[in-house]
């Protein structure tokens, strides 16, 4: 069986191996044939450290080939998203039935694969912001793969979004997701806001925290752009008092991951939640998708296809 694995003299760390075994599922995981897979940048460093053989792969779509032997999941044929820990990248994989979620046709498979790790991201970042009914959020790093989904997320739950954008040309691409502001410097953002879901960290999240209200939270999810140096007044300064930080990681709780994945494919057969897809090849380009990720070319996600 076919799948990618990290292999150290292999262009970008990846190689597409042929000798893979087949998979052996447990009682309440069924077999998936993967159709597309997504990556995502917290993939380079595992990929860089793993050693030789390593299978990584989480942003997984498919059809059922094998249901699950204890009688629950998907059944056989069924179009699904899955978000496996590892090993996704590959022609079959066991999963979880807990952990797919089934497709409407109205959903691709490539839009299906952008969803589980940024989808997961940006919905359960915007739940710890409790009701954003007719408040202010913003959004950092508004157009990247978790930003794109987060900004149309609090848009459709009725808040009212600042984005904040790496360059001017992506102010335009921020406001088509419905956004009220969209900036390139906290400068210019106005506060204060009741929740800010910040996906770029370094100086930058320093200075969303003075434009938190009181009692506010800013979910943190990344420090792409380097450490955050926080003192006590950074917090009263501004008026952020009690105002907190929430180390975030999407993963948790995982009994949860797929009906979380369920609400956002949901989202995308309305026609109400668009992933942006940013960058698409078939498999056997996974490491050229990785270049272009690391040269901050993709907006929104790269997706693989794995021709059947
Ligand atoms: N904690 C978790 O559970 C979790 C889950 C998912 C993702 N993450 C992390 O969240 C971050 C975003 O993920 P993603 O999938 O959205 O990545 P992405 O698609 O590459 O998007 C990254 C976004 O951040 C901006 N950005 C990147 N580096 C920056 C820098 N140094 N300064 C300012 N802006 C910068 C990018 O702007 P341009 O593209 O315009 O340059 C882009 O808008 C990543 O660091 C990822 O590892 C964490």
């Amino acid at each position: 069986m076919r799948g990618v694995i990290t292999d150290s003299r292999a262009p970008g760390g990846l190689r597409l191996a042929d000798d893979l075994p087949e998979p052996e599922p447990a009682a309440g995981e069924c077999v998936l044939e993967v159709r597309a897979f997504g990556i995502n940048p917290g993939e380079v460093r595992l990929i860089e450290e793993r050693p030789d053989g390593w299978r990584p792969g989480q942003d997984v779509a498919g059809v059922v080939l094998r249901a699950a032997a204890d009688g629950g999941g998907p059944p056989v044929g069924a179009r699904v998203v899955a978000y496996p820990e590892w090993e996704g990248w590959a022609e079959r994989i066991p999963v979880p039935t807990r952990w797919t979620a089934v497709l409407d046709d109205r959903v691709s498979f490539e839009e299906a694969a952008a969803l589980p790790v940024s989808g997961l991201t940006a919905l359960r970042a915007l739940r710890l912001g409790g009701s954003v009914l007719g408040r202010d959020v913003l959004v950092t790093g508004a157009t990247g793969g978790v930003g794109r989904l987060a900004v149309q997320l609090a848009v459709a739950a009725g808040a009212r979004v600042t984005a904040q954008v790496s360059r001017p040309e992506r102010e335009a691409e921020a406001r088509e997701l419905g956004v009220y502001r969209a900036v390139t410097s906290l400068d210019d953002a106005t506060g204060p806001f009741h929740l800010v879901l910040d996906g770029v960290g370094g100086p930058a999240l320093r200075q969303a925290i003075g434009l938190l209200a009181p009692g506010a939270t800013a979910v943190v999810y990344s420090s792409a752009a380097g450490a955050t140096e926080l003192t006590l007044s950074d917090f009263y300064r501004s008026g952020a008092y009690n105002a907190k930080v929430v180390g975030f990681v999407s993963t948790v709780p995982e009994e949860t991951k797929g009906e979380d994945l369920a609400i956002l494919a949901g989202l995308v057969a309305d026609g109400r939640l668009r992933p942006g897809i940013g960058w698409a090849g078939e498999w056997t380009r996974t490491a050229d998708a990785f270049t272009a990720m690391a040269r901050r070319e993709i907006r929104g996600k790269a997706v693989l296809t794995v021709p059947v």
